[in-house]
């Protein structure tokens, strides 16, 4: 088999078989096959598109490059979640516990920020003592004790995918639907849960920019988990606006603890609501209507935050964010940011509040920087909210004063205002079952 007879069969769209596919993603995982003609398979991928069997075969290659977890020895059925990535997005840390507090047991590999858009795993680091790296056995164990364990995703779970995300980001070819859906699924398959809960999300903020391409993209991703096994369920959700207020590692970490305490902002909690009832449902634990009801009780009756005290203290998180969760943020500096006009804020570029916080320092420009945990944002409006010249737009949490005008520059650039409400878009556009 020649990687060039790939190449060119792709250009022309058609289709591959399977073993022609695993013959690529093993040869470019192994190094036998070079970055310069899996840039242009990607490529002409992204221009001729690939059959869902296609898209499968090389899914089933990519989860097999390397570990592939073994949840069995926790009884029950392991549900896992994934988002396609927001801004503002929080929602695992409220999902796992929550979940977990309704009798389904969470076993999470979760990622860092990528771009604009931030990850579970630093979120939890911005908690003092958090540890996102654990070994196999004790992971196991913890989930088997607790109900629930959220970890960083080891260095050899479908190592192919790192390559090729590597090679994508730099090549132009990160927004291809085939390609998107075979790193996620990949990921999801190898980290061996029972059913997953994808959340895809539309928007400014996300890789998907309409919902259409939302669905389609979900479609796919539901299609491949099935044909693994998988109970799938997927929600589209609106990201042209952040999720929440808060914005930044500790902030999301203080907003999540809120909304476990049965509050917080409404958009945050019904996401998680929507989210929550399709896990509890493939579960086993009945219609999605009737759990969306005991996610509801469990928020309110302290179950999900009595069960987010119990996952920090066996991952060693320290127990002073409850008592003071503004500890998570202190030690950054406040800067307000006002309105220069009045009006109503009828349109946000949630990916221009994304780049702002990652310039107060909340998120990575480069693979190697540092986030500052504390850094971040809170939006006082949001899209349709009124607002008077002088009030406070935003404020800005920082430690990187040298920072601070270019970022509140960013972010009003990012509010568009007009005389009119806007009309209200709905935060979920779809959920696909069946
Ligand atoms: N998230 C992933 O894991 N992979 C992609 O290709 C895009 C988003």
């Amino acid at each position: 088999m020649r990687m060039i007879d790939l190449i060119e069969r792709k250009k022309q769209g058609k289709e591959l078989s399977e073993e022609e596919l695993c013959y690529f993603i093993e040869g470019f995982t192994g190094g036998k096959i070079p970055n310069y003609q899996a840039a242009a398979f990607l490529m002409a991928v992204c221009f001729t598109g690939m059959t869902d069997r296609e898209i499968a075969w090389m899914t089933g290659a990519m989860a097999r490059s390397g570990d592939q977890v073994d949840l069995s020895s926790i009884p029950g059925v392991k549900v896992d979640k994934h988002s396609t990535g927001g801004v503002g997005d929080k929602t695992t840390l409220i999902l796992a516990p929550l979940a977990a507090a309704c009798g389904v047991p969470v076993a999470k590999m979760s990622g860092r920020g990528l771009g604009h858009t931030g990850g579970t795993v630093d979120k939890l680091e911005a908690i003092p003592g958090f540890c996102t790296v654990m070994d196999r056995a004790d992971f196991l164990r913890t989930v088997r004790e607790t109900g629930v364990c959220v970890v960083g995703q080891s260095g050899n779970l479908a190592p192919a995918d790192k390559k090729l995300y590597a090679l994508r980001d730099v090549t132009g070819t990160v927004d291809s639907i085939p390609l998107i859906a075979a790193s996620v699924m990949s990921k999801k398959i190898a980290a061996g849960a029972d059913a997953i809960v994808l959340d895809v999300k539309y928007g400014g903020g996300a890789f998907m920019k309409t919902p259409q391409d939302a669905v389609r993209l979900a479609q796919k991703m539901v299609e491949i988990g099935r044909a693994c096994g998988r109970k799938m369920a997927a929600v589209i959700t609106n990201m042209d606006v952040p999720l929440g207020r808060c914005i930044g590692n500790g902030l999301e970490v203080a907003e999540a603890i809120e909304v476990l305490q049965g509050k917080g902002p409404a958009d945050l909690r019904e996401v998680c609501l929507v989210l929550a009832a399709q896990m509890l449902s493939l579960a086993g634990k009945g219609p999605a209507d009737r759990c969306r009801q005991t996610a509801e009780e469990a928020l309110d009756s302290g179950a999900a935050l009595e069960k987010f005290r119990r996952m920090c203290a066996a991952q060693g998180g320290s127990s002073e964010i409850f008592a003071k969760p503004q500890s998570l943020y202190e030690k950054a500096t406040v800067y307000q940011l006002s309105a220069p006009w009045s009006g109503y804020v009828r349109r946000m570029d949630a990916e221009a509040c994304g780049r702002a916080s990652m310039l107060l320092g909340a998120g990575r420009e480069t693979a190697d920087s540092v986030i500052d945990p504390a850094a971040g944002i809170v939006l006082c409006r949001k899209t349709g909210d009124a607002v008077k010249a002088g009030e406070t737009l935003a404020r800005l949490y920082t430690n990187r004063s040298d920072r601070i005008e270019e970022a509140k520059r960013k972010l009003l650039e990012g509010y568009e205002v007009g005389e009119e409400e806007p009309a209200e878009v709905p935060l979920v556009y779809k959920i696909i079952i069946e």
